[in-house]
């Protein structure tokens, strides 16, 4: 009888123990397929906000509709062939990371100290009639702290800005976090990436942008007290517009003719199948 009771308040721990690690266990699991559907409802907003196509009122499969996603080799700037991937699935912070799906960037390409850069990025493309009005694009790159997502609208012209929408950092709020102002962001609008020559000519001003031209289409206002966080912003964007970024998608646009229109449909052009 005493043995009984000596044993018990083991006994009951480790049931109690057992217990709660299922339910643990059992909600991580249970709960992990709304994650990712908060996470990729997330996503479409952000893409969506970057486009200037965001309205609270409507629901997000509603606006998202216009939008097509598609998904593009870095390196040729050719669309990724039907059947190799699908872009509802994949991951590409994942395939940056894994051996096949990404590379490790040398010191004197990682502009925006990525470390490793996928093979394939997806992209947005929203068509306004038969023509692709504009084209979203993940981009990141370190600030002072962290890593800076975000997604960069660009005219069909495929030089203009429409807007941006950065979505996650862990930069100082009040300094670097100032990425996510809206009021800020909205500074991003009708600025050229551009310069005649064909190199990225964007930049960011140490506090207020030129208001003359032609400075004046290439200047960002700078974030005040938080220098690195821009210089990080500014190297990110020189990065992704550039060689190892999507400046070859935009130069196969161009040379296809399609500056402007609408993509050939998947089955035409080999692209992957997507929602
Ligand atoms: C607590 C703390 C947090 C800071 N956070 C940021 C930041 O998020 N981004 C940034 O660029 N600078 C940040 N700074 C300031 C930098 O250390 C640096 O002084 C600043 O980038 C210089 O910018 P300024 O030339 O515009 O003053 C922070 C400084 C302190 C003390």
């Amino acid at each position: 009888m005493a043995d009984e009771s000596l044993a018990r308040p083991f006994y009951t721990v480790f049931v109690l123990a057992f217990v709660c690690s299922a339910l643990v266990a059992g909600a991580a699991v249970g709960l992990r397929p709304l994650q990712e559907d908060n996470r990729d409802l997330d996503r479409k907003r952000h893409v969506l906000r970057a486009a200037g196509l965001y309205d609270a009122a409507r629901p997000i499969g509603e606006l998202f509709a216009l939008v097509d996603t598609r998904l593009v080799d870095l390196a040729s700037g050719e669309f990724v062939a039907e059947g190799t991937l699908s872009p509802d699935s994949y991951r590409q912070l994942e395939a940056a990371r894994s051996d096949d799906g990404g590379r490790l960037l040398g010191a004197d390409e990682d502009l925006a100290r990525i470390r490793r850069l996928e093979k394939y990025s997806l992209v947005y493309l929203v068509k306004e009639g038969d023509r692709v009005g504009q084209y979203i694009l993940p981009v990141r790159g370190k600030g002072l702290w962290s890593t800076m997502y975000a997604y960069v609208a660009i005219d069909g012209d495929l030089a203009t800005i429409r807007g941006v929408s950065f979505y996650e950092h862990g930069e100082t709020p009040g300094l670097g976090g100032e990425i996510v102002n809206p009021l800020w962001q909205k500074g991003w609008q009708g600025k050229k990436v551009y310069d005649q020559a064909g190199a990225v000519g964007l930049s960011f001003a140490k506090g207020k942008a030129a208001a003359e031209e032609p400075a004046k289409s290439f200047q960002i206002d700078g974030l005040s007290g938080a220098t690195i966080t821009t210089k990080g912003v500014e190297s990110l964007m020189e990065f992704w517009f550039g060689e190892h970024g999507f400046k070859p998608f935009f130069a196969r646009r161009r040379a296809e003719g399609h500056q402007g229109a609408a993509p050939p449909t998947s089955a035409a052009d080999g692209g992957p199948s997507h929602g």
